[in-house]
Parts: C-alpha cells; structure tokens; sequence
C-alpha cells in the first residue's frame, strides 16, 4: 500500500495484530522501498511503516539536515524528529497500530536514537544499524526499559565504534535496556544484520490485543 495523504510520503504493509509493527528508517539516499526486504526478513508478518525522509542533500533523501558528515543541524534534528513522531501518531491512527519498534540504518538509526531521547512514547524500542550520537548534549529521558539494539561495525570509516557506545551509554542511563553487538563489517548493511536482528526481534514481548 503506498500513501501520501500523511504527512510524510511512505509505504505501509499491513500485517499481524499480536507483532509489534517496524517503523522502516532508511539512510541517505534510500526512500520508502529501501528497507521493505530487510523489514520483511527480521519480522515476517509483522506490519511495516516506512516513510521517506523529507530532506533532500543534492537529491539525496535524508531524515534530517547535515552541515558535513557526522556534524548534525541539532536544531533541524529536534524539529524533524518531532515531524516524524507526529507522523508516526497520525499513521497509529490510520492503520490501527500500537506503538511501532524502530529499524533504522545510518541516518535512519541516526533520527531513531533521536526520537528515542526527544520523543519516547513514540517507539516500544530500536534496532538501531550503524547509528552514532544524535545530540551533543541529549534530552533528558525516561525510557522505562525500552529493549534497544545497536549494531556497529568495527571497520566502521563513518562511526567510530567509541561513538557507538557513547550513544548506547546514553540511552542506558536514560533507562533503555540496550544491547551493544560490535560486528566485523564496516558502514554497510551486511548479512549479519538479518539474523541478529530477528532473534532480537522474537524475543521482544508481543503488544497487548486491543
Ligand atoms: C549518513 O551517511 O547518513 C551518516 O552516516 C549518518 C547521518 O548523516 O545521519
């Protein structure tokens, strides 16, 4: 199904009341589509949300300004990510669906682990691909036990793995129960991803049946 009346344009798969929905939050570059495959193989029969980010750096979408790579716009970073978790309320609305699990790579993770920090109601929790810290000096949160994944590459030319685990120490003392898995890859998708972040995925308790 594909919609644009929502604010953002983006993809919907409807799928099985008792799993928790993925909110699909590709990288730079990517759109709607990207991530449908990888959101299919984690958590099959799960619904899928995957919106398209609104910003585009020479054609390029994104989910939120940059001033170089790795340096964040934090002030179009905090106005996106609440445009975003508005987004995700009004689509809760639309389709039906209780509060979705985040699958983000790179700039996706990026505005995930934000939105987490800003606007935690949002998210029942994260697999958060390649991700690095949002904010310089994040949000305060409660995050109440929210189950998040980080998945970092050693080999990693974009996010030092130091900057991983800043950001899942952030979001620890904020009240996530995150896991940190250190992979041998570099800043792209790779195989591993798939297994790792389905077994994460079935272990995550199943929303309650409206
Ligand atoms: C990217 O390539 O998108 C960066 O690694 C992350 C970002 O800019 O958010």
């Amino acid at each position: 199904m594909s919609s644009q009346a929502l604010a953002f344009t983006h993809r919907f798969e409807p799928g099985a009341a008792d799993l928790s929905p993925l909110l699909l939050l590709h990288g730079t570059g990517g759109d709607e589509s990207d991530l449908l495959p990888l959101g299919r193989a984690v958590a099959p029969g799960a619904a899928l949300l995957s919106p398209r980010g609104p910003v585009s750096e020479n054609g390029a979408p994104r989910f939120f300004r940059r001033l170089a790579e790795g340096v964040f716009d934090e002030a179009d970073l905090r106005r996106r990510t609440e445009d975003l978790a508005d987004f995700v309320a009004a689509a809760r609305d639309r389709y039906g669906l209780p509060a979705p699990v985040a699958l983000g790579f790179s700039n996706g993770a990026n505005i995930a682990a934000a939105m987490l920090m800003q606007r935690p109601e949002t998210l029942a929790g994260a697999v958060l691909i390649r991700p690095m810290v949002p904010f310089a000096v994040p949000p305060r949160a409660d995050l109440g036990g929210r189950p998040v994944l980080v998945l970092s590459g050693v080999m990693d030319p974009i996010v030092p793995v130091e900057n991983a685990r800043r950001l899942a120490a952030q979001l620890t003392a904020a009240g996530a129960a995150v896991e940190h898995r250190v992979l041998p890859a570099g800043h792209g998708l790779s195989q591993a991803e798939i297994g790792l972040s389905a077994d994460w995925i079935r272990t995550l308790p199943r929303p309650a049946l409206a």
